[in-house]
């Protein structure tokens, strides 16, 4: 009988996503501990939230004219009939997390970061998925835009400590509820007169969120939307500081930068600072992390008047770049010849691994040949050899496999050498 090794298609992972093998999860171990590394040094701390909430929560916080939440939510209905959805982005659970437990009335810095999956029903193609990676920081409290300029700072620290390099960083500022409305007015009476030009899409936008046109990658909409007057014109006088100082304390952290007019973003929420990462090497889907100021979600959810700002990091695409080289691993590979060596071997095993060697054991009986070619397919480091002689003198053979070099040893003797090396 033939066995057919292609799984059938309703077998096969779903699309836009994708599984991580073991020869990529190392990569993902060492993003991740690098970003858990360098944000704590800022003061951040972990903080993970469920992966579903209420629908609510993303219409009022991702906000009802984004994209996300137009289009994009896996959104649905569980057995006690409330509306779910699989969270498209973080942001808006932290801040209900911070009112639900009240994290506002702790003496810890209101700084938190965390790592997950995020579902979004978009188009797949190369670096975008319908289940992503994020890393995502925010921090709460903080109205200074020194603080914009430091979480800028970090992201770039930690796209350095990736190996990521030739990247450019976008930062704007989308004027605050002061100022915004007036710009909104402009931009709609400018969409209103080239409302032909526009794609269907943009022509709704064009009433509801002009701002959103900027985010169109059809190329007529882009057109329309490179004539379309400039937020920085339209800024009140607190807007327009706090954006200055921003990019003064980038100078001073030496980060450079460039001025995106248009750099709104695909979220609602955003007040003032706006900021994005991009890189040349990755297609069409270029940007490796986005973020910005909210400073109204948090008293909007019916919260304290408590200001936020953060960014994510897509982990896709951070990788699918990054350089990274993990360190690599060093394994003891267990050869017993015989049953009763075998059970040696087993209780070896135990107490190298409770000293904290890896230990590589297969319960096919092999002879001592093969389970030396077997040891070099799983790239072990050593072979511990355990036979009937090694069994009587309580000394066994540990053998290094890159120079054949050979040694006998009690258990602790050995591991005092694979210590060492
Ligand atoms: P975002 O721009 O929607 O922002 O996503 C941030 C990053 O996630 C993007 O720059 C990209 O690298 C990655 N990303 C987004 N969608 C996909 C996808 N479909 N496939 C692969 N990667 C993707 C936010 O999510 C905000 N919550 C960021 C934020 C935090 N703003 C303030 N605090």
């Amino acid at each position: 009988m033939t066995v057919d090794a292609t799984p059938k298609k309703e077998l096969a992972a779903i699309k836009g996503t994708k599984d991580i093998l073991p020869s990529e999860a190392e990569k993902w171990r060492e993003l991740e501990s690098l970003a858990r590394e360098t944000f704590e040094l800022y003061g951040y701390r972990e903080l993970r939230a469920p992966l579903f909430e209420a629908t609510e929560l993303f219409e009022k916080g991702t906000g009802q004219a984004s994209d996300i939440v137009t289009k994009e939510m896996y959104t649905f209905t569980d057995k006690g009939g409330r509306s779910l959805t699989l969270r498209p982005e973080y942001t808006p659970s932290v801040v209900r997390a911070i009112i639900e437990h009240r994290l506002d009335l702790q003496p810890e810095p209101m700084r938190y970061y965390f790592m997950g999956p995020m579902f979004r029903y978009d188009k797949p193609q190369k670096g975008r998925y319908r289940q992503f990676h994020q890393v995502d920081i925010e921090v709460f409290g903080e109205k200074d835009a020194a603080v914009d300029a430091e979480v800028i700072e970090m992201a770039d620290a930690l796209l350095r400590k990736l190996g990521v390099t030739r990247t450019e960083t976008l930062v704007n500022s989308v004027g605050c509820r002061a100022c915004r409305p007036a710009y909104g007015q402009a931009l709609r009476e400018a969409a209103g007169k080239r409302k032909s030009d526009l794609c269907p899409d943009c022509q709704r936008k064009a009433e509801t969120n002009p701002l959103r046109i900027f985010d169109c990658k059809m190329e007529a909409c882009q057109a329309v939307a490179r004539s379309f007057p400039l937020i920085q014109d339209f800024l009140c006088e607190e807007c327009r500081r706090h954006f200055a100082k921003l990019l003064a304390c980038l100078d001073l952290y030496k980060i450079s930068y460039r001025v995106e007019p248009r750099l709104v973003r695909g979220l609602d929420y955003y007040t003032k600072t706006t900021f994005e990462v991009v890189s040349s090497h990755l297609g069409a889907q270029n940007a490796l992390l986005g973020g910005g100021r909210y400073d109204d979600m948090m008293k909007d959810f019916g919260g304290p008047d408590i200001c936020g700002i953060g960014f994510a990091m897509g982990m896709e695409r951070v990788l699918s770049i990054a350089e990274l080289t993990p360190p690599k691993r060093k394994s003891l590979y267990l050869a017993y010849l015989g049953g009763e060596a075998r059970t040696a071997g087993l209780e070896l095993a135990r107490y190298f691994r409770t000293n904290g060697v890896e230990c590589l054991v297969e319960f096919k009986d092999r002879g001592m040949k093969a389970h030396f070619g077997r040891a070099n397919k799983l790239q072990a480091t050593w072979v511990l050899i355990v036979g009937e002689d090694e069994m009587k003198k309580g000394r066994f053979g540990l053998k290094e496999m890159a120079t054949g070099r050979q040694v006998e040893g009690a258990r602790e003797e050995l591991l005092a050498i694979l210590r060492e090396r």
